[in-house]
């Protein structure tokens, strides 16, 4: 790391709790470059003395560092993995679920496990733990507002059931919203909960060092109960799960052991 850098991520650190140099370098510096550059400011420490008293810049940094993108059943073939193969093995021995959405972004994802989750009948019940360490995008989660076209892969039996139309966009019936909580959590400091039966993680540790992704599997295993599944995204299979603790059961899905 350059010095600038080093220092500028260790105010970060400091003002924020937000451990950059756990996220890969070379990506994360070319975003908050620009950022800097659009700004007209010409080193990252001239950056911190204007975002340190300036909660507007603080939030643009925030956002410029955390990359929102997200979709409703996001990769759909994986989803019906979850459905038809993942969700009859964890209730095969259980009629309630605890799930936890981590880097749940603008709430397409936990809102995508409560439809599966309420369409799978042997299931009692269940509760999603969805979590993000971005504010923002945690607010826009709770609303629940969406454009079409952020629905375009909602089955259609599901849209109707689910949303209501609203000026341009849809919201999200109250039914899906009760079951899911939303809070505020950097998967990098805070402490995790534990007992989950599933763990959705996906699209975001692609950012993340070797060091760190390391870390967190050992973590995610942990906040596993035995026979509990790990679901990560489609370009982030772990190599080597064994060493914490995890089995692969299916392309993208890991069961702790
Ligand atoms: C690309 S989105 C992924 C959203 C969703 N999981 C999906 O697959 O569509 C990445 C999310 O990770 C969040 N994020 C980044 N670093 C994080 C951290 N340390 N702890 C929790 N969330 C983090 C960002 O705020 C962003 O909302």
């Amino acid at each position: 790391m350059d010095q600038d850098y080093t220092t500028f991520s260790n105010q970060i650190k400091k003002h924020t709790g937000i451990d950059l140099s756990l996220y890969k370098e070379a990506q994360m510096k070319r975003r908050l470059i620009a950022l800097r550059e659009k700004k007209g400011y010409d080193s990252f420490s001239d950056f911190y003395d204007a975002m340190k008293d300036n909660n507007t810049l603080l939030d643009e940094f925030l956002d410029r560092m955390t990359i929102n993108v997200s979709e409703f059943f996001r990769n759909p073939t994986r989803w019906e993995v979850l459905e038809k193969e993942m969700l009859p093995r964890l209730l095969s021995d259980r009629k309630s679920l605890n799930v936890w959405s981590a880097a749940c972004s603008t709430g397409e994802e936990p809102y995508t496990l409560a439809m599966l989750l309420r369409k799978a009948i042997q299931l009692k019940d269940f509760s999603i733990f969805a979590t993000d360490i971005d504010e923002l995008a945690l607010k826009r989660a709770k609303l629940g507002y969406y454009l079409e076209r952020s629905l375009k892969d909602v089955p259609e039996d599901m849209k109707a059931k689910y949303f209501e139309k609203d000026g341009i966009g849809y919201k999200v019936e109250d039914i899906l919203k009760e079951k899911i909580t939303f809070a505020k959590h950097n998967m990098l400091a805070d402490p995790f909960k534990s007992e989950f039966d599933l763990i959705v993680c996906r699209n975001v540790m692609i950012y993340f060092t070797e060091d760190a992704k390391a870390e967190l599997y050992r973590k995610f295993s942990t906040a596993l109960r035995p026979g509990g599944i790990l679901f990560v995204g489609s370009t982030e299979q772990i190599f080597n799960p064994k060493q914490f603790g995890l089995e692969s059961v299916a392309t993208f899905f890991y069961v702790k052991k």
